[in-house]
């Protein structure tokens, strides 16, 4: 009924025209006149809202130069980048990390495994890509690439979305992730030795820590739209409250609500391509080796006691990979808002007052210092 519509839109509009930003702000490349990261959800995974946004785009890097001079990007709302930059917010893993047990061997994590080079083929899309690169040593040590995101390691909430591809020896496990300890993590992994069509998500543990039984609907194996990881496709985990959706090339694959991380704790992000010669990872052939390339990394999400932006506007990801879309533009005729939108708006910055005053309330800290490196597998 449009009328009780009317009615309880009312107050957050009325809020949202006193904000800094108008519900005539003007389309955002970057993002930057946004303060709510809207995404779509499906009739099974909710629809969500965050208070930051990042997009690294590694499409057209012609001249790779070592990682700049400066800061990360810290925790401002939104921030874009399209050319060495990207190193300030992403740390590469150096660690030689032993053997974790008799089946397993050495892994060393490496930054010259990581570098942006250019396509090896010739695409009006992208010129270059991202490359992640593990290959076995001949002293029986596997060399291995891992990044973090490093202006927050206590993100809380994301839709983290990659435009990837894996190739290479079997033996390999390409992982997008978030990780707080080996039992508070949600993964993303594409294994070289698993069918070209199979991606696998996992909450983990996927097994008990004291009986070794697999958990149930803690890992499963998913069938990609593309039926093959060897071709680009965007891998996308949204890490919601009490659920975990996981999605391929705009489908969404599985739902799940087994050991979903509380919201509690914070996450690291992590990309990463490893293996171990166990079990799981594979063990590769000596002089073997594996890629995970990317061409873009986007991520809405939240940070364990951030603050909220003044005023602003909701922008929709979902509509410009990379750009984050004003919800309603009513400076153009191009969009009319229907119900949703009216609903999203109202959603949104109520949501965002309401976040405001609670977090004004309770006195929450912004943000937190950086851990060490974590340990995992
Ligand atoms: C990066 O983006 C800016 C703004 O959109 C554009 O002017 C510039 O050409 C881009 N640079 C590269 C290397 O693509
Ligand atoms: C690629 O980068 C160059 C500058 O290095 C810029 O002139 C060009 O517009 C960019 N192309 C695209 C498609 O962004
Ligand atoms: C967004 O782009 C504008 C203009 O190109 C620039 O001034 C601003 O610093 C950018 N903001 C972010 C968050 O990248
Ligand atoms: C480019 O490299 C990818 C793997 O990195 C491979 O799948 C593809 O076949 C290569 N294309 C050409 C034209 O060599
Ligand atoms: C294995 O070989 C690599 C490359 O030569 C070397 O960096 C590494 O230290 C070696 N690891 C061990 C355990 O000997
Ligand atoms: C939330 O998860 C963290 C990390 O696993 C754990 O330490 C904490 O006890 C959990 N909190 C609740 C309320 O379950
Ligand atoms: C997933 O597939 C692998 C083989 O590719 C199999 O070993 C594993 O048991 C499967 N996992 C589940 C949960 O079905
Ligand atoms: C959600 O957005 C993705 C792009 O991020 C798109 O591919 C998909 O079709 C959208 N789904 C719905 C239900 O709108
Ligand atoms: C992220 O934080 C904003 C502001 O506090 C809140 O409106 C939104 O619901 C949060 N997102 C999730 C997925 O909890």
């Amino acid at each position: 009924m449009a009328r009780s519509r009317h009615a309880r839109c009312a107050l957050p509009l009325l809020l949202l025209s006193h904000s800094r930003a108008s519900l005539s702000a003007s389309s955002s490349p970057n993002g930057s006149d946004c303060s709510l990261f809207a995404i779509n959800g499906s009739s099974s995974a909710a629809a969500a809202y965050f208070t930051h946004y990042r997009f690294y785009d590694f499409r057209n890097i012609s001249d790779p130069q070592p990682p700049p001079a400066g800061a990360p990007s810290g925790l401002t709302a939104s921030h874009t980048t399209n050319d060495s930059s990207w190193h300030l917010d992403w740390s590469a893993r150096d660690q030689a990390k032993g053997a974790a047990n008799r089946r397993s061997i050495p892994v060393d994590y490496l930054p010259e495994n990581i570098f942006v080079e250019k396509s090896n083929e010739s695409s009006a899309d992208y010129s270059s890509y991202l490359t992640l690169a593990t290959s076995r040593l001949k002293n029986d040590t596997q060399s291995a690439a891992e990044i973090d995101f490093t202006p927050s390691s206590d993100v809380v909430y994301i839709s983290l979305r990659v435009l990837a591809r894996v190739s290479g020896a079997a033996g390999a496990v390409a992982g997008i992730f978030t990780y707080n300890s080996d039992v508070s993590e949600s993964d993303i992994e594409i294994l070289t030795q698993d069918p070209d069509s199979q991606v696998r998500y996992s909450t983990q543990p996927t097994t008990d820590p004291d009986t070794g039984a697999p958990i149930t609907g803690a890992t499963v194996n998913a069938t990609i739209p593309s039926d093959n990881w060897h071709a680009w496709n965007v891998h996308r985990l949204d890490w919601l409250p009490g659920q975990i959706a996981s999605w391929a090339d705009g489908s969404r694959l599985h739902t799940s609500t087994v050991n979903v991380q509380n919201g509690t704790a914070g996450s690291r992000v992590i990309l990463d391509m490893w293996s171990n010669g166990g079990s799981f990872s594979g063990d590769m052939d000596v002089g073997g080796r594996a890629v995970m390339e990317v061409q873009w990394i986007e991520m809405a999400f939240n940070v364990s006691g951030g603050s909220v932006g003044q005023g602003g506007t909701v922008c929709d990801i979902d509509k410009v990979v990379g750009s984050p879309v004003p919800v309603a533009d009513s400076g153009g005729a191009s969009i009319s808002p229907g119900w949703e939108v009216v609903a999203l708006i109202c959603f949104g910055v109520l949501a965002r007052h309401a976040s405001l005053a609670s977090d004004f309330l309770h006195g929450r800290p912004v943000g937190k210092r950086l851990h060490q490196p974590m340990a995992k597998v």
